[in-house]
Formats: C-alpha cells, sequence, structure tokens
C-alpha cells in the first residue's frame, strides 16, 4: 500500500495524562435531559472528548508550568508583569499593558472608557461578551463584516474581511463623532474562525484614522490569524508568524485579549493600547473591577504562564500543526458529506445545522438538537453557535434570527490527538447518516444575559 500524502504528527510528546470516563448511551441520555439539552450544564466528567471552547481548555508546556514555580505574587509590581509587559511589545507592538482576568474584562473596561451613551461600534461579526459590553457601556453594535461570512459555503480565503463600504456608510450615516471605535477581531470566531487580510485591516485603519476613528483589534486569536496570511496572502510566505502579527497588530491602536486562546493558558488576559492618556484611564478603572493594575485579576504566576505560552503559540512549526489539525477533522467530515462552513476555520470546524438538520426550523434550535445528539451519541461535547447565541434584540425584545446556526466543534490546543478527532469524525458521519430520525427543542428557561451558557430546553 502507498501513503497519499506525507503523515504529519503533534510536535511535542506526552508527559501527563488525564484519565477520560468512557460512558454508556443510556447515561449520556439521562445526563443530557438533566442538563436541559444544553452542552454547557453537563458535568465535565460525564465529558469523553469535550470540544466546547478553545478557551481555558489548552494543555500548558513544561516550560510554562515551570514558570509558573517563579510566580511573583507581590500585590504590586510583580515581576511576571514586567515581562509580560516586554512580550506583548516585542510580540504585538502596543506600548502599555494592563493585564485582565481574562478577555471580557478587557472588554469590560475598553467599552467603559471609550463608548459614549448613544455611540456606534462598527465591528467584523459580533461577538457575545464583545458586543454585550458595549451595549451596557450605553453603545450600539453595527455588523460591517463582509456578507461571504454569512453564509457558510462562500469559499472566501479571507471571510472575516471588513466591508469597508459598510464601515464608510455608517460614518456618512451617523457622522464619525457618534462612531466610538471600529473592532477588528482576527480571526472571526462566530464566523467559523475566519481570517482577515493584511490587506484588509491597513485598509480598515486607513479609513479609520481619516475620520478621527480608533481601530481596536480583539486579538484573541490573532496569531492564528497571522499564519493564514503567511498560507494565503501574496508577499508573506517568507516571513515567520511573528512578524505577520506584529505588523498586523501595527494598523490598530488598542487590543483586547483573551489568553485562554492563543496564548496556551487556562486564565488570563489583558487590554494594550498605545494612547498614554487612554492607558492611563484603564489604569485606573482596573483596580475598581479586576485588580491593581499590575496584577489585573490574575496571578503572578498567571501572568508568567502567559508570557511564555505568548512565545510558544508565535512559533511556526506549532501554529502549523494547530491549524492542520483543526482541518484534518474537517477533512474527514467533508469525506462523509457533511455540511460545514468552508473554509474550515483556524479553531474549530463548525457544523451547519440548517443543512444537516433541514427538517428542522431554525425557531426550534436546530444546532442545540445537534450538540446535544452528538454528545448523547459519543460523549462528545460541542456548542451551539446560532439563535440561541444570538439572543435577542435589546430594543424590541425579538429573538435575532442569525443566518449562521451552527454547531462548534473547537479544538483545544494541544490537548487531543488525531485518534481522538477520527471518533468525533465517526460519530458525526453517523449521525449525519440517521439525521432524520431527531426532533427540534423548545426552550423551558431563558435566562436574561448570554443566554446560551444556562438557557434550559425540552424534546418537541
Ligand atoms: N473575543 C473573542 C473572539 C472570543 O472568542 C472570546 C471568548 C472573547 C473575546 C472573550 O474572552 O472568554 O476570555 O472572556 N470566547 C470563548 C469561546 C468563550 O468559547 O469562544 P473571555
Amino acid at each position: 500500500m502507498k501513503f497519499t500524502q506525507k503523515p504529519w504528527a503533534e510536535p511535542f510528546k506526552i508527559k501527563v495524562v488525564e484519565p477520560l470516563k468512557v460512558t454508556t448511551r443510556e447515561y449520556r441520555e439521562q445526563a443530557m435531559k438533566e442538563a436541559g439539552y444544553n452542552t454547557f450544564l453537563l458535568h465535565s466528567a460525564d465529558v469523553y472528548i469535550d470540544l466546547l471552547t478553545d478557551s481555558g481548555t489548552n494543555a500548558m508546556s513544561d516550560n510554562q508550568w515551570a514558570g509558573m514555580m517563579l510566580g511573583d505574587e507581590a500585590y504590586a509590581g510583580s515581576k511576571n508583569y514586567y515581562y509580560l509587559e516586554s512580550n506583548v511589545q516585542k510580540y504585538y507592538g502596543y506600548k502599555y499593558l494592563v493585564p485582565t482576568h481574562q478577555g471580557r474584562g478587557a472588554e469590560n473596561l475598553l467599552s467603559q472608557c471609550l463608548i459614549k451613551k448613544g455611540q456606534y461600534v462598527p465591528g467584523n461579526m459580533y461577538f457575545t461578551t464583545t458586543r454585550l459590553h458595549q451595549e451596557l457601556a450605553g453603545g450600539t453594535f453595527v455588523d460591517v463584516i463582509i456578507d461571504e461570512a454569512h453564509d457558510p459555503q462562500a469559499e472566501h480565503p479571507f471571510k472575516g474581511n471588513v466591508d469597508l463600504n459598510k464601515f464608510e456608510d455608517l460614518i456618512k450615516k451617523v457622522g464619525s463623532e457618534n462612531v466610538a471605535y471600529i473592532t477588528v477581531g482576527a480571526t472571526v470566531n462566530m464566523a467559523g474562525g475566519q481570517p482577515v487580510s493584511m490587506a484588509n485591516i491597513k485598509a480598515v485603519n486607513e479609513l479609520a484614522h481619516k475620520h478621527g476613528i480608533k481601530v481596536v483589534l480583539d486579538a484573541t486569536r490573532a496569531m492564528e490569524n497571522a499564519y493564514y496570511i503567511q498560507q494565503r496572502e501574496e508577499g508573506y510566505q517568507n516571513k515567520t508568524v511573528a512578524e505577520i502579527l506584529k505588523e498586523f497588530a501595527s494598523y490598530s491602536d488598542a487590543a483586547t485579549m483573551s489568553g485562554k486562546k492563543d496564548l496556551i493558558v487556562n486564565i488570563g488576559g489583558f487590554v494594550a493600547v498605545n494612547d498614554w492618556d487612554l492607558f492611563e484611564e484603564l489604569r485606573n478603572m482596573v483596580v475598581v473591577y479586576e485588580g491593581l493594575h499590575t496584577y489585573g485579576g490574575i496571578s503572578g504566576r498567571d501572568m508568567e504562564a502567559m508570557a511564555r505560552g505568548m512565545e510558544e503559540a508565535v512559533q511556526d512549526d506549532y501554529m502549523a500543526y494547530r491549524i492542520k489539525q483543526v482541518a484534518y477533522l474537517g477533512e474527514k467530515l467533508d469525506a462523509y458529506g457533511v455540511p460545514m462552513v468552508k473554509p474550515f476555520g483556524g479553531h474549530a470546524i463548525f457544523l451547519d445545522a440548517r443543512r444537516f438538520y433541514d427538517h428542522i426550523p431554525q425557531t426550534q434550535y436546530p444546532a442545540q438538537a445537534l450538540a446535544a445528539d452528538l454528545y448523547v451519541d459519543s460523549g462528545v461535547r460541542g456548542m451551539e453557535r446560532g439563535i440561541v447565541s444570538a439572543g435577542r434584540n435589546k430594543e424590541t425584545g425579538e429573538e435575532y434570527m442569525p443566518k449562521l446556526e451552527l454547531v462548534r466543534l473547537t479544538i483545544p490546543r494541544r490537548v487531543y490527538t488525531q485518534s481522538h478527532l477520527d471518533v468525533v469524525a465517526y460519530s458525526v458521519a453517523e449521525l449525519y447518516e440517521h439525521r432524520h430520525k431527531t426532533k427540534g427543542l423548545r426552550m423551558a428557561y431563558e435566562p436574561k444575559y448570554l443566554r446560551f451558557f444556562q438557557a434550559r430546553f425540552e424534546r418537541l
């Protein structure tokens, strides 16, 4: 037999293992029912392969764990803070750093500092926590992503790009003084982990600055974004991920960061800016909500792990493994004809529940049902990214009906092997084959904020 492709393997070996529980189908049926058909409400001990999120679920290296022992837990001026600050300057290029407990802590501070009541905040598709903090600060989010991003089948290499016409139209309509700033998320989580091109962020920067508007980068997965630029954008093939990241960030004025993704840690985040006055304000605000400005709600050891994770994540070999592992799952599923968002994204494979369960209307939560069915079938936990995640319009109270009705199979970093992904692919393919057997759901309990985390459902 001949190999069709040169095999690849994980660029690390396993030093510590965490045993997994294998359960029966009956057990999982009961567990899913008790969790109100919401995978967020399952006990993780009942999950076999956990693809709920890539957030904080990563495996740290021996080097990061060694760094944990070097935590300087002084209340003020921890040396780990200064090390993290120097790495943020080195890899992202921002001048000033305010650590936070995670990404939404950074979003809260920045939204409160930059948004005046009644202002608009354009962005390349919403993210749940980002939009909520903008709204809580009195702003209104406006989606200015290219149309292709809302179409799971549109094969665009940079599906996360900002539509410059939509952005310019907004400025014309409301006036630049009513635009608080523009957020560029890279990659775009809700669009399926889709990247933004260098040319696009550069153009966004030019247009925004022409009107005196700041560009805020959601840098949560910007290193993964940099890898796509290296692979897909003319002129970047011979640049390193690190070089590309730094250029990319240079087209923004500030960044919010969830270190729980790109930076391969379990907790931590930051907001980084170039403007001294804004830094002063953020530094003032962080003591109210997070902690002193040299620890921002995390410990010294967490800052050390994040600084070291930054150095590891930006390596080309690591990043090639990271993105290719996600694509490996996508290609397996493609062979079975499973409908997915294409091209495959950086952190997850997104099943297109609208086409997968084409007999279930969106108001009966097809993606929520599919995530529940997958858990029952094989103990694999994914999450809904569709109508439940989208929530309600804050003015009219009506449910948003997003075009994308997806189940996200998110791959934690350095945690699962290719064999785990084979098990996932097998289960999804089985469900697809018997897809018309399942029924939709009705929502039995709806929380007020970010309802997808705690909502409960019943089978129709
Ligand atoms: N921005 C993006 C693009 C994110 O994906 C997340 C978190 C945040 C901001 C908020 O960061 O969780 O550290 O407060 N995404 C997680 C996920 C929750 O599962 O996609 P956080």
